[in-house]
């Protein structure tokens, strides 16, 4: 018989004269396990290859761009693990003392605010002086004791967080209003009568300084935590911890030691125009 050579009762091949059109090359080429002859190619081989380059640089793409995320994924943990002892430094330069600060220091005309940061580099805080004032104020140094405590009236001298506890507005947008600065507003703190407060152009937030910064009007629901500060024996000046008596910690912060990097032994403070908006 030509052609193939099918067996007898071979119910699906009928007997040809000429071969069957298959394209044998195509077919030797995907499905053979023979080697190739001079000058052919095996396309199997070569699409494998060709697939597992592919995927070699797939999968290295993919572990960078994982490595990639999980580096952004798990940001570094900054921060303190305790208050810093941090002294306090004139906008000159200087060691910044309590006779210093009660001579050139008293705050009691709007266009200058005083600020440092602490504990954090990117923390600034209110430097405050409410001196000439016959009022208590609670938390402050200036007076005999020189350390401070806020559930204590004490000196003039004192510091809150210049972070707006309502959304995280900073100086000059919140700013130190000395008496006066807004005549029509006369808002009732602890201390009524002497209006030394804190305002926020923002969204309108005031801050009683002469109450541990308690609000006075909202949108804030907290108060802004408080720098404690003491004195040494010559009067210098340091900033050594924070209280919030209503527990919260400064807006934008899960603890108030972590977030950034600590200020260091020394602090110096500078001077800011703040934005004044009255209430
Ligand atoms: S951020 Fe200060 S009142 Fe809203």
């Amino acid at each position: 018989m030509n052609g193939i050579d099918c067996p007898t009762g071979c119910p699906f091949i009928a007997p040809r004269d000429v071969a069957l059109d298959f394209p044998v090359g195509m077919v030797r080429a995907v499905a053979s396990t023979q080697e190739p002859g001079p000058g052919e190619v095996d396309e199997t081989k070569r699409n494998v290859l060709k697939l597992l380059a592919v995927a070699g640089v797939v999968a290295a793409g993919a572990g960078g761009a994982i490595g990639g995320a999980l580096q952004y994924a798990r940001p570094p943990v900054v921060g303190l693990s305790s208050y810093p002892k941090t002294q306090l430094i004139d906008v000159n330069g200087s060691a910044l003392t309590v006779d210093r600060v009660m001579k050139e220091y008293s705050l009691t005309t709007a266009g200058a605010i005083f600020i440092f940061n602490y504990p954090l580099q990117n923390e600034p805080n209110f430097f405050l002086n409410l001196n000439p004032t016959t009022l208590p104020v609670l938390g402050g140094i200036g007076g005999p004791n020189q350390v401070s405590d806020p559930t204590k009236a004490q000196g003039p001298i004192v510091a809150f967080s210049a972070i707006c506890q309502h959304l995280g507005c900073v100086p000059p947008a919140i700013a130190y209003y000395p008496p006066g600065t807004c005549p029509a507003f006369t808002p009732s703190g602890k201390n009524g009568s002497m209006k030394f407060y804190i305002h926020c152009s923002c969204h309108g937030s005031t801050y009683d300084v002469t109450s541990n910064a308690n609000p006075l009007t909202g949108p804030t629901l907290y108060a802004l935590p408080q720098v404690l500060l003491e004195t040494d024996a010559d009067g210098n000046i340091y900033a050594h911890g924070m209280a919030s008596l209503d527990g919260v910690p400064i807006n934008g912060h899960i603890h108030n030691l972590q977030g950034g990097y600590g200020v260091g032994n020394s602090q110096q403070l500078y001077k800011d125009t703040p934005t004044i908006l009255c209430p």
